[in-house]
């Protein structure tokens, strides 16, 4: 038997293991070093590590050298239900008291009941002999834990042996510096999954400002995640050795459910203008529908005039006059609800035509003299495209550059560094015509090509709008097409999305 002052390559043993715990952040992988530490240091034929949750104790690992068992953590799961916090279990009665209980032959003792290692032995042909059972407690006292080793075994002879008492001070060391590891990863976890929730929730709350697109962020975020774990399997071409890791993913993804923050600050006339007029049409119809029976009042009271006069020979002049100016306020009115629709393309004639009539003027009710359509409304009419004038389209295009602003105030975590960069660039093209940089070719990094592509696709084949319905994937693969052919969108990218049927994987 060994001394019972710890030599010293069981301080290294120790320290090696301290530096390895304190390095993993893997919750599952941070319990199994830890057990595997205490065996080896014990030179214990098979181990338990426990956590407590409220009145219980979980099995989390279980290892059995000799009949060849690694249960829980990243093995095979434990299918055997928590123990409860009686103190006639040995565990839990380390748990409770938080005292280290070592036992040379569990078949001797009577202070604890060992029904359970007992009935284990029976089926299967072992025998559950010393026993070391050390609680984890962190630096705050609570305890977290317990971890049971079982059956010391003599590394020159093979002989199961009592548990060494240099050794039961070792393990004791070991447990709470795991106890801490466990509470260090645990509250690192806390704070990342009450982020993301933070990050989803803020979120989701301005993506439901618009009716058109509720579930945009997430449908981005994960789109890219599923483009970007696409290349990472592709061996194809230059997708060849890129790969990205999980801490990559993850800001990519963290990225795509930020890209669109700044929409918080964008107007909703703007955001949801779904028409060129929009709100404004009714006004612009009820301003015609005055204009048309002012006329018509007019001409009534013009006839009445000539018919008391009994100039009957000039009625049908006026006649024809009169309904052909009624005539045109019927054309401008139905001119205008044409125009009005985003998918009439506003060619030339088109535009001329709405001059014509925003020159025409009326006298309003108190007998001054107004255009048929104001300056703002015949700018909104004439826009050639889509349903915002220049000045929108500016207001529109700032939530990048408000995105940019409020991703910068956050002080992100190592891992999500670049999000305010890759958030911030989601509209530029590599054409170098996107914005709000105009930056172009290779400054603009791949995580952000991913998110420029995969936010166009979900802007087009959106399922929520109210006056649009899904667009088709192969229409939108289309338009896709014709972005990478003028050069804005990432044309491997693309080629990668569509072969890998990218959001295929995030319908699933
Ligand atoms: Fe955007
Ligand atoms: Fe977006």
């Amino acid at each position: 038997m060994k001394s019972s002052t710890p030599d010293v390559s069981l301080v290294e043993d120790l320290l090696s293991i301290g530096i390895a715990l304190s390095a993993e952040k893997d919750h599952n992988r941070l319990l199994e070093r830890i057990l595997a530490g205490a065996r080896k240091i014990t030179n214990a034929d098979a181990g338990t590590l426990y956590l407590c949750e409220k009145d219980r104790l979980l099995f989390k690992i279980m290892h059995n050298k000799t009949m060849n068992t690694f249960k829980g953590g990243r093995g095979e799961p434990i299918d055997i239900p928590p123990v409860k916090m009686v103190k006639e279990n040995v565990s839990a009665f380390v748990a409770l008291t938080g005292k280290t209980v070592n036992i040379p032959d569990v078949y001797n003792a009577e202070d604890f009941d060992f029904s359970g290692p007992r009935n284990y032995d029976k089926i299967t042909g072992y025998r559950t002999r010393s026993m070391l059972v050390v609680p984890m407690e962190n630096h705050e006292s609570q305890k977290i834990g317990v971890l049971q080793l079982i059956n010391a075994v003599d590394v020159g002879t093979d002989e199961i042996i009592p548990f060494d008492p240099a050794h039961q001070r070792v393990i004791e060391a070991l447990a709470s510096q795991a106890a801490i590891a466990l509470t260090n990863a645990k509250l690192i976890n806390d704070i990342e999954q009450l982020f993301d929730s933070f990050v989803q929730t803020i979120t989701t709350a301005i993506d439901a400002r618009t009716p058109y697109n509720a579930n945009h962020s997430r449908r981005v975020a994960l789109l890219a995640g599923e483009l970007a774990r696409a290349i990472s399997q592709s061996n194809e071409g230059a997708w060849q050795g890129v790969e990205f890791s999980q801490e990559e993913l993850e800001q990519l993804v963290m990225a795509g459910w930020l890209h669109d923050i700044g929409k918080v600050a964008t107007p909703l006339e703007v955001m949801n203008k779904a028409t060129r007029l929009d709100s404004r049409l009714e006004l612009v119809l009820q301003r015609l529908e005055y204009i048309y029976q002012t006329s018509a009042t007019d001409w009534h009271r013009k006839r009445f005039t000539l018919l008391e006069g009994g100039r009957t020979q000039s009625l049908e002049e006026l006649d024809q006059r009169c309904g052909r100016e009624m005539g045109e306020i019927d054309e401008a009115r139905a001119l205008i609800i044409k125009a009005n629709d985003p998918s009439t393309f506003i060619d030339d004639q088109l535009a001329g035509q709405l001059f014509a009539i925003a020159s025409r003027t009326y006298l309003d009710t108190a007998g001054r003299e107004q255009p048929f359509l104001s300056r703002e409304e015949l700018d909104a009419l004439t826009v050639k495209k889509g349903t915002l004038t220049d000045k929108e389209r500016g207001v529109m295009e700032d939530h990048v550059i408000i995105t940019a602003r409020m991703l910068e105030k956050i002080p992100f975590i190592r891992k999500y560094s670049r999000v305010p960069e890759f958030s911030a660039m989601h509209h530029e093209h590599l054409d170098g015509k996107g914005y709000p940089n105009g930056l172009a070719g290779d400054s603009i990094p791949l995580e952000a090509r991913i998110l420029a592509l995969v936010d166009v696709y979900d802007a087009l084949t959106a399922g929520d709008r109210p006056y649009k319905k899904a667009m088709p994937v192969e229409d939108a693969l289309r338009i896709l097409g014709f972005m990478v052919k003028d050069g804005k969108l990432d044309s491997g990218l693309y080629e990668l999305f569509k072969t890998s049927r990218v959001w295929e994987r995030v319908e699933q």
